[in-house]
């Protein structure tokens, strides 16, 4: 495994691979969920390029970019066990020499959840993203879909923006109490940890009512809600997964999303769960 901090060396290796190459771009502290990403790369791909690299662009004033959690040499022993050809692992300096003066800016899909309570995050993942992309030239790129709102960002991206690469989503890993993994995790105290479910409960309680036909989504969260205690809710929603905008009414026959955020003491947790509403036939009416 090639571990690399330079784009120019980064485009050398690259250019010598032969064959199609996935890429996991992540922001390290990795864990089981970056590991069936790049299971699922190795699989589909002749090599397999990781990024690890903690966008100071994705992070707000108020938020946990010096605190997040960094574990190069961990990180770097798991993924050349996972079989990983290069890792990249840019400084700030070399990622953004300057601050950019052109930025990806997403708009309607970046409005709402996500994008309005973290105001210019999606426009810093999107600017390194695109960066990512063009530095490693994959065919392929692997995303989880813990991150629903930011892979349907990415999705539009590549769309947008004329990219070869095909991105891949990727199913999201779970403790067995139905906690998401991610690398935030690790703030979470014992009594917070133990609460941390909550968030899945109450989604899982949304696809349910859903998926039994109920229609109405504002009283369908407001149950859900009850399940959150003592997460504190930032929100609760259902959207089409391409549009991401807040429903009121879920349309018969559709895949949605219902997707959460909440906070256990300090720490931001975020979830979604994909819901199938049933036929117009089967719908309740109230
Ligand atoms: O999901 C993440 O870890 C980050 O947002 C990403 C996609 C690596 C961009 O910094």
């Amino acid at each position: 495994m090639e571990f690399v901090t330079q784009l120019g060396e980064l485009r050398d290796r690259r250019a010598a691979l032969p064959g199609a190459v996935g890429l996991v771009p992540t922001m390290g502290a990795l864990h089981q969920g970056h590991a069936a990403l790049v299971e699922q790369a190795r699989r589909e791909c002749a090599h397999v390029v990781v990024t690890i690299f903690v966008n100071p662009l994705q992070f707000g004033p108020s938020e946990d970019f010096t605190r997040y959690p960094r574990r190069m040499e961990e990180d770097r022993e798991l993924l050349e066990g996972l079989g990983v050809d290069i890792v990249f692992a840019p400084e700030a300096t070399e990622m953004f020499p300057q601050p950019p003066d052109i930025i990806v800016e997403p708009a309607a899909l970046g409005r709402y959840f996500e994008g309005d309570r973290r105001p210019g995050h999606f426009r810093g993942v999107a600017t390194v993203v695109l960066k990512l992309l063009n530095a490693v030239q994959p065919e392929h790129a692997y995303f989880g879909q813990k991150d629903a709102q930011q892979l349907a960002i990415i999705q539009r991206l590549a769309f947008d923006l004329n990219i070869a690469t095909k991105i891949h989503a990727c199913a999201t890993v779970r403790e067995a109490d139905g906690l998401a993994l991610s690398s935030r995790n690790v703030y979470l105290s014992e009594t917070e940890r133990h609460a941390a479910p909550n968030l899945v409960a109450a989604l899982r309680e949304v696809v349910t009512r859903l998926g039994e036909g109920e229609s109405d989504v504002t009283r369908v969260l407001a149950g859900a809600r009850q399940r959150l205690a003592p997460l504190r809710e930032d929100y609760l929603g259902v959207v089409d997964p391409a549009k991401f905008e807040p429903l009121r009414t879920a349309p018969p026959g559709t895949t949605l999303v219902a997707i959460g955020a909440a906070f256990a003491g300090a720490t931001r947790l975020i979830d979604n769960l994909t819901v199938q509403t049933p036929a117009e036939r089967e719908m309740v009416k109230r």
